[in-house]
Parts: structure tokens; sequence; C-alpha cells
């Protein structure tokens, strides 16, 4: 048995995770709230990338959309992140084996790398063009990038349940 699936099974055993798994109603429960704070969440973020993308709001300043959006951004994250580590807690074994959830983490770490390399370059700068229709095209290509890669985090997410191995 590997290192990392060991910390699974000690997970996946701890008294918490195992009354989420038996309950008919908790785990349900948090995986609603996991897909409502996914609108939250990937939502807002959206709303941003496609103003970059220059397809909505394209007279409004890129800033203007984005500030007021951010607080609501990090409250989905949050919620995303805390109900999911419950999820994954209360199938731990189940989730190491399965390729979906694997996949979903990998693109989870891209589109939080691709968030913050934006960040710290084209949006650093977006004083200089912020109003304009069509933002450069470093920013461009973050928002297609990040379009892309939380799409492929929300159809890993359900595909999880196709690769659930009941042993
Ligand atoms: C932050 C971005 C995230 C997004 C957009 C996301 C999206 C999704 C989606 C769409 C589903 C399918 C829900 C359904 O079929 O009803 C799902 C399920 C799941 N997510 Fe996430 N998720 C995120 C983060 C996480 C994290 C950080 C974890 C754990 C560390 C996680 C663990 C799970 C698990 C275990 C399931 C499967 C539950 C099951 O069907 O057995 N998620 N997620």
């Amino acid at each position: 048995m590997t290192a990392l699936l060991q910390v699974c099974a000690w997970i996946h055993d701890l008294p918490w995770a195992t009354a989420i798994r038996e309950s008919e109603i908790t785990f349900p429960a948090l995986e609603t709230v996991h897909v409502l704070s996914l609108g939250l969440m990937v939502g807002t973020i959206a709303i941003v990338d496609l103003r970059l993308l220059g397809v909505v709001l394209r007279h409004e300043p890129v800033a203007r959309i984005a500030a007021p959006l951010l607080p609501a951004t990090w409250i989905g994250f949050g919620l995303m992140l805390s109900t999911g580590g419950l999820l994954f807690a209360a199938e731990a074994t189940d989730m190491y084996a399965n390729p979906a959830f694997r996949l979903k983490l990998l693109l989870l770490g891209l589109a939080g790398l691709n968030m913050l390399v934006f960040h710290f370059t084209s949006y650093s700068r977006r004083v200089r063009w912020g109003s304009e229709v069509s933002p450069p095209v470093g920013a461009r290509i973050a928002a297609a990038a990040s379009l892309t890669l939380w799409t492929g985090v929300i159809i890993m997410g359900r595909a999880i349940a196709y690769f659930h191995h009941h042993g």
C-alpha cells in the first residue's frame, strides 16, 4: 500500500468522515452546497473572463467589474474547498483511485496558477488598459485559459461519480 493510500485510509476511517459517509443526509447536503457555491465562485470568475474577452460589459472598465465581485469569488472558493474537503474525507480511499478526481485536482491547480500569474502580470497593469474594450493579449489568453480550466474542473467533478469503485 503506498504512503498516500495509507493517509487516505486513515482519513477515510476518521470518526467524522465515517459519520458523513454513513449519514443519509450529510453527504447529499454537502454536495448540494458544493455545487451551489460553484455557481458563486466560477460564476463570478466567468463574468470577469467574458469581460476580458470583450464578450460582455465591453464598455465597463475591468476593475469596476472585478473588484466588487472578488469577495463573492473568495467566499465561493472557501465554501468549495471546505465542502470538497469533507466530501473527499468521506470517500478518501475511493478518491485515491478515482482518475476523474485526480484530473480535477490537476486542473484545479492549473486554474489557480493561471489566476496567480494573471493577477501579478496583466492585472497589476490594469490602469493602463482597464477601460479598453479589448484588453492586451496576455489578459485575453489568461481569460480563455481560465474559462477552459474551470469548465474542465466542473466536468471532472461531475465525472467522479462515474468512476466510483464500490469495493
Ligand atoms: C474549487 C473548485 C471546485 C469545483 C468547481 C468543484 C466542482 C465539483 C462538481 C461539479 C462536482 C459534482 C457534483 C455532483 O455531481 O453532484 C464535484 C464533486 C466533488 N468534489 Fe468538487 N469542486 C471543487 C473543489 C473541490 C475540492 C478542493 C475537493 C476536495 C479536495 C472536491 C471534492 C469533490 C468530491 C469528493 C466530489 C464527488 C462527490 C461524489 O459524487 O462522490 N472538490 N465537485
